[in-house]
């Protein structure tokens, strides 16, 4: 080990046991045989799956690791106690929804979880340790918790330093970008402790991370840096689906276009698919409070900047719901629709915000009848994502044949690698006709499928 030795008693804790905090927890582990990682959740359930054989979250790599870690160095617990009490380093990575009640409702995030972590760390303290932040929080988050730490500590001569450590994973490659990030940047206090914390945070991911990818930065900046990430990705997609609605109307080719400006290395290739839009937990609450800061700050043209990204992205995913009622001869009334995919986006199962679930609403308050199919995503969860609307309108599948048969469209919503495999040959026999398909992810072959008798439609192309 490259710092504090386990013999000497060395442990991290993750508070919040979600795709965060488990999937970090679960890579330390990995990385760091001779650390005692903690993963402590309030939400006994959630530590009683992540005990058991079926995970709460799927993500490629992350069973086996959980596997090979957890009792030997990996811990899930509901307890405080011993997590945080024996931790030096204390992981927040707790959830910062988007504030559904009260004064800026659905602009800004709602650190009650943030807080009340921070509090119930500070009763289980009693020795010196390093708070960092992964949450995403706004910017002067960190002068909050300090506030909070120094009226909440036992004893003044704690010393609890803050630290910026914001978490760039994707979920769909959450283990894989955190064995190997782009970067890891650790934002700190200018001040000699504020430096000293950083150093021991740096040596921590050492074990596993070149020091050229380790980035030193104020505190400040580290807590904007991943607005700014998020709010540049959010741009793109809603930029390449602009793009996307216009290639509809003057005949070219979306795909065609992104892999051309896409070879023009001053804009890369990535980011660049026209689709049903953006979701998940991060994007678009990032960008709302990256709206709220600008707004907070008088900077009206760049709040307005930014809140553009979130209409585009509201505007294409009803856009495509809207044609496919359009194209089923303007109603979908009582039709048998086939829905595949429900993850916001492939490698995940998670639906949270997902376009797929915009989409299915839609398509319910035009009444119409639902037979989903998501490889990952459980029954439970994806009628959650309907939430009350659902009545009796859908039923969850167990394989895309069931879903397609007696239905009259297919429509892609998840870009799943299995369903560029499937056998359209075999589901258009098993379908009313007209038999149509909307793909929201242009991951099918257009070509094959109207040879085959289907009407076909995809997103940015005619
Ligand atoms: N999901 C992502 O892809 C991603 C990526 C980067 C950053 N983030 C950010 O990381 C944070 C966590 O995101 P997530 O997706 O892991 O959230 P999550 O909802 O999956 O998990 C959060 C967990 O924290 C627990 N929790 C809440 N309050 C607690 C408390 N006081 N003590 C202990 N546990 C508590 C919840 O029960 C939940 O299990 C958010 O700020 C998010 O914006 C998320």
């Amino acid at each position: 080990m490259l710092f504090v030795q386990k013999k000497s008693g060395f442990s991290v804790c993750c508070i919040g046991a979600g795709y965060v905090g488990g999937i970090t927890g679960a890579v330390i582990a990995e990385k760091c045989r001779d650390v005692d990682v903690y993963v402590v959740d309030i939400n006994g359930d959630r530590i009683a799956q992540w005990n058991s054989d079926t995970l709460p979250i799927y993500e490629a790599g992350l069973d086996a690791i959980v596997k090979r870690t957890r009792d030997r160095n990996l811990f899930f617990t509901t307890s405080f106690k011993h997590a945080v009490g024996s931790s030096v380093i204390v992981f927040l990575c707790v959830n910062t929804p988007i504030k559904k009640y009260g004064a800026d409702r659905g602009r800004v995030y709602d650190l009650a979880y943030t807080e009340k972590a921070v509090i119930e760390i500070m009763k289980h303290t009693d020795s010196d340790k390093i708070i960092v932040e992964k949450s995403t929080v706004p910017c002067k988050t960190a002068e909050k918790i300090r506030a909070l730490v120094e009226k909440t500590k036992k004893h003044k001569a704690l010393n609890i330093e803050i630290l910026s450590n914001p978490e760039f994973l994707a979920q769909g490659s959450a283990v894989g970008d955190l064995l190997d990030p782009d970067r890891v940047l650790i934002g700190s206090f200018p001040t000699d402790r504020g430096s000293s914390a950083l150093g021991k945070l740096s040596a921590l991911y050492r074990n596993w991370i070149p020091q050229e990818k380790i980035i030193a930065s104020s505190i400040w900046t580290a807590e904007l840096a991943k607005l700014a990430a998020n709010a540049l990705l959010a741009q793109r997609i809603s930029s390449i689906n602009a793009l996307g609605e216009l290639c509809e109307k003057v005949g070219a080719d979306v795909l065609q276009l992104s892999g051309v400006v896409g070879k023009d290395r001053r804009i890369g290739e990535k980011y660049l698919s026209c689709g049903i839009g953006f979701g998940g937990s991060c994007l678009e609450k990032d960008v709302c409070c990256l709206v709220y800061l600008c707004d907070y700050h008088g900077l009206p043209d760049a709040a307005e900047y930014w809140r553009q990204v979130l209409s585009m992205n509201r505007h294409q995913k009803e856009r495509f719901t809207r044609k496919i009622t359009e194209k089923m001869f303007s109603s979908v009334s009582g039709k048998r629709i086939a829905v595949l995919g429900a993850a916001f986006k492939k490698g995940t199962s998670d639906t949270r915000d997902s376009p797929a679930a915009a989409v299915m609403l839609g398509l319910l308050e035009e009444h119409a009848t639902l037979a989903v199919y998501d490889p990952v995503v459980s029954r439970e969860e994806i009628l959650d994502a309907l939430g009350a609307k659902k009545g009796q309108a859908v039923s969850v599948c167990d394989s895309v044949e069931d879903a397609c048969r007696g239905s009259s469209a297919v429509v892609v919503c998840t870009e799943w690698d299995v369903f560029r495999k499937i056998d359209f040959e075999r589901v258009y026999s098993v379908m009313e006709k007209p038999a149509y398909v909307f793909d929201g992810r242009n991951i099918l072959d257009r070509k094959k499928l109207a040879a085959i008798g289907f009407d076909v439609y995809s997103v940015g192309r005619l």
